[in-house]
């Protein structure tokens, strides 16, 4: 079996790196001649846990391969993956323009049968503007060569991807014909080997698959996050409260947690497209128009809390921030609530210094205010009036109170994650505020 995946991004890559890592060959095509190189010497683009692992041995091996060209590779193709990016175009859609362009070189080139398997997320209908797309290109080539397109949304969290890849807990398909089935059923067999379950549906189906789980899941967080401001006014505990709820099966335990709110590559982007194909079609989604308005608040209500406990002046006031990629085990810092409030406070003077295992390289790009970046958590407590705790990472957990203590000029703790201990924290003498719990009236 032989595998195009053509995107060397993060849903590329992944997907790339481990179907070589079952002994496929796979050729990962994209157009940046600086990336490819990179990745031919080992470089990776992005950071994932076990993802650099899997391709230097598939590369070493020589069955996971990085080209510029899918024209030369197109030979003897069973399936091409196309993992393009889509940005969110200027009115809130999804830009198809990558994802086509790939469609035209591919009716271009092919020569014999493959099935073209939309990976990125892309709206409802855009599976035929690809077959379309190609059959165009072949028409203008003066050929005609069969082939068939597929959907097949992907669901990997970040910092998680390879384990989701390898042990999905379903795999989403929408396929037209019985013969492009059974090639995705043969790629993805290996992956099925533990009862997980592949999932056959129509095209549009399963398009709408990606985005409504994405918008239900950013919806699940928003609505928690209402919730829990709620719960701070009225001195009812969120965290309980999360538990109380989520015992029901028919609400589920997971992805329940409240914070300051959701960021990243897809949340923000999905929520934001899927609103626009409805109204595009008649349908505004006013449901999702509440939950983006819920996170746009959510990302700053720490600043405010902040701010309120400051007597509503920061001027000067040294800040620690642990944490700034939009969750932990990622550098991804996209639509980060860190973005948001490092501005907020370096527009009301507050002097920032700001720690994170590994976003600080990818910082620059996203918070371009002067910000003092430390190479651990302690430095950046070093004198500071207040601590807030922004991205969960693990090496945040059970820090050393003492030293904590000591560092601060003022041993005042936010924590945006609800990941430490109120009684703990106030016993060794620190004030301590979170998301979502109730001071004033506690009984
Ligand atoms: C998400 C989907 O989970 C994945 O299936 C899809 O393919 C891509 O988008 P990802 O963006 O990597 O994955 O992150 P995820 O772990 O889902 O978290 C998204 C955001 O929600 C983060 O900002 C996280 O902090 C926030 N979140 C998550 C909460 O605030 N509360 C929760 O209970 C869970």
């Amino acid at each position: 079996m032989k595998i195009i995946v053509v995107g060397t991004g993060y849903v590329g890559l992944v997907t790339g790196a481990c179907l070589s890592d079952v002994g496929v060959e796979v050729v990962c095509v994209d157009v940046d001649q600086q990336k490819i190189e990179n990745l031919n010497r080992g470089i990776l683009p992005i950071y994932e846990p076990g993802l650099e692992e899997i391709v230097h041995r598939n590369a070493q091996k020589g069955r996971l391969t990085f080209t510029t060209s899918i024209k030369e590779n197109i030979a003897e193709t069973d399936a091409i993956f196309i993992a393009v990016g889509t940005p969110e175009g200027e009115d809130g859609s999804a830009d198809l323009k990558y994802v086509i362009a790939v469609a035209d070189e591919i009716g271009t080139y092919l020569e014999d049968y493959a099935v073209i398997i939309t990976k990125s997320t892309v709206p409802v209908g855009s599976s035929l503007k690809v077959k379309e797309a190609i059959a165009d290109s072949m028409k203008r080539n003066g050929k005609s060569i069969p082939f068939d397109v597929a959907s097949n949304p992907e669901f990997l969290k970040e910092g998680a991807a390879i384990s989701d890849f390898m042990s999905p807990d379903r795999i989403v398909v929408g396929v037209n014909s019985e013969r492009a089935g059974k090639v995705i059923e043969q790629i993805y067999k290996p992956f099925l080997l533990n009862g997980y379950r592949m999932i056959f549906m129509d095209i549009p189906s399963a398009e709408m698959t990606k985005y409504a789980a994405n918008a239900m899941l950013a919806t699940r967080i928003s609505f928690m996050n209402d919730i829990a401001n709620l719960c701070e006014i009225l001195g009812a505990d969120i965290n309980q409260v999360r538990n109380g709820i989520g015992s029901d099966p028919r609400i589920g335990n997971k992805f329940l947690y409240a914070g300051i709110g959701y960021g990243g590559a897809c949340f923000p982007k999905d929520v934001k497209a899927l609103m626009k194909t409805g109204a595009d079609n008649g349908h505004p989604l006013r449901m999702l128009e509440v939950v983006e308005e819920v996170n746009n608040r959510q990302k700053l209500v720490l600043f405010h809390k902040l701010k309120n406990l400051m007597k509503g002046d920061l001027k000067d006031k040294k800040i620690a921030i642990w944490g700034l990629s939009f969750k932990p085990q990622t550098d991804d810092m996209r639509e980060a609530p860190s973005i948001l409030i490092i501005n907020e406070l370096i527009k009301e003077g507050a002097k920032v210094n700001a720690y994170d295992p590994v976003a600080i390289k990818e910082v620059h790009r996203y918070i371009t205010v002067p910000v003092n970046y430390t190479d651990d958590e302690y430095t950046a407590l070093e004198g500071a009036d207040a601590l807030l705790l922004l991205t969960e990472w693990r090496e945040f957990r059970l820090p050393d109170w003492g030293k904590v203590k000591e560092l601060m000029t003022n041993p005042l703790i936010l924590d945006g994650r609800n990941i430490y201990n109120e009684k703990e924290l106030e016993s060794l003498g620190f004030e301590y505020h979170c998301i979502g719990v109730g001071k004033a009236m506690k009984i």
